[in-house]
C-alpha cells in the first residue's frame, strides 16, 4: 500500500485509536470491536511487550483494519513492525536514524513534532505529515495553528489529551488530517474484554467525526 493510500485511510477514518495492550491474545477481538464501531485503523503501540504480537495478529487476522505501529523509537523496531505487517508507523518524536530506517523499509511514517525545530527537521527530511504530540500539553489547537504558520506544507495528526470533548477544535483546522487517542480503547475495557464498550466508544467517535468532516 503506497503512502497516498495510507494517508487516505487515515483521513477517512478520522480518529485513530492508540492501543496499549498487555495481552496479544485480545488484539483480534479488540480490532473487530473497533471496526464494528466504524474505526478501521488501529495503532498498536510498542509500549508493552505484547505490542508487537498484537500488531501481527491484527495484520494477519483482521483484514478490515489497517495495522499501524506506534511508539516506534529505534531503527530495529522499524524492521520488527514491518515484519509484523504494519502498513504505517507513528513515533512520538523525530529521529534521523528512524527516518532512514523507514525509508529503507518503504513504510509511511508520522514522526512526532511539538516545536518549530521539530518541524524544521521533519521538513528537511522531506516529511510533511506528522503527529502533533503531546497535543493538549503542547498548547492545543491554538499552538498547532501557530506552529503551522511557517510550515504550510505540513499536515498533522494531533494526539495526546484528545477526546470527544475537544475533537472538534482540532478537526476544525484544515491542516489536521485526523486525530489520535487512547480514549477509544480504555485499558480496563481491553483487560475485561468489554468489546461492546469499545464498539460504543468507536461509534461515538466515528459519528462525531462524520458530523464534523462529513
Ligand atoms: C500517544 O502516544 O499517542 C498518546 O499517549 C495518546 O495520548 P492519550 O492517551 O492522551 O490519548
Amino acid at each position: 500500500m503506497d503512502e497516498a493510500a495510507v494517508l487516505e485511510r487515515l483521513k477517512a477514518c478520522g480518529v485513530i485509536p492508540v492501543v496499549v495492550i498487555e495481552d496479544a491474545s485480545l488484539a483480534v477481538d479488540l480490532a473487530h470491536a473497533l471496526v464494528e464501531g466504524g474505526i478501521d485503523v488501529v495503532e498498536v503501540t510498542l509500549r508493552r511487550p505484547a505490542g508487537l504480537a498484537a500488531l501481527a495478529a491484527i495484520a494477519e487476522e483482521v483484514p478490515a483494519a489497517l495495522p499501524v505501529a506506534g511508539t516506534v523509537v529505534t531503527p530495529a523496531q522499524v524492521m520488527q513492525v514491518k515484519e509484523a505487517g504494519a502498513k504505517a508507523v507513528v513515533s512520538p518524536g523525530f529521529s534521523e536514524s528512524v527516518d532512514v530506517a523507514l525509508r529503507e523499509a518503504g513504510l509511511p511514517w508520522l514522526p512526532g513534532v511539538a516545536t518549530a525545530s521539530d518541524c524544521m527537521r521533519a521538513v528537511a527530511a522531506g516529511r510533511t505529515v506528522a503527529k502533533f504530540f503531546p497535543a493538549e500539553q503542547a498548547g492545543g489547537p491554538s499552538a498547532l495553528k501557530a506552529l503551522s504558520g511557517p510550515f504550510p506544507q505540513m499536515s498533522f495528526c494531533p494526539t495526546g489529551g484528545v477526546g470527544l470533548a475537544n475533537l472538534s477544535s482540532y478537526l476544525a483546522l484544515p491542516q489536521v488530517i485526523c486525530v489520535g487517542g487512547s480514549w477509544l480503547v480504555p485499558a480496563d475495557a481491553i483487560a475485561t474484554g468489554d468489546w461492546k464498550r469499545v464498539t460504543q466508544l468507536a461509534r461515538e467517535a466515528n459519528e462525531a467525526f462524520k458530523v464534523l468532516r462529513g
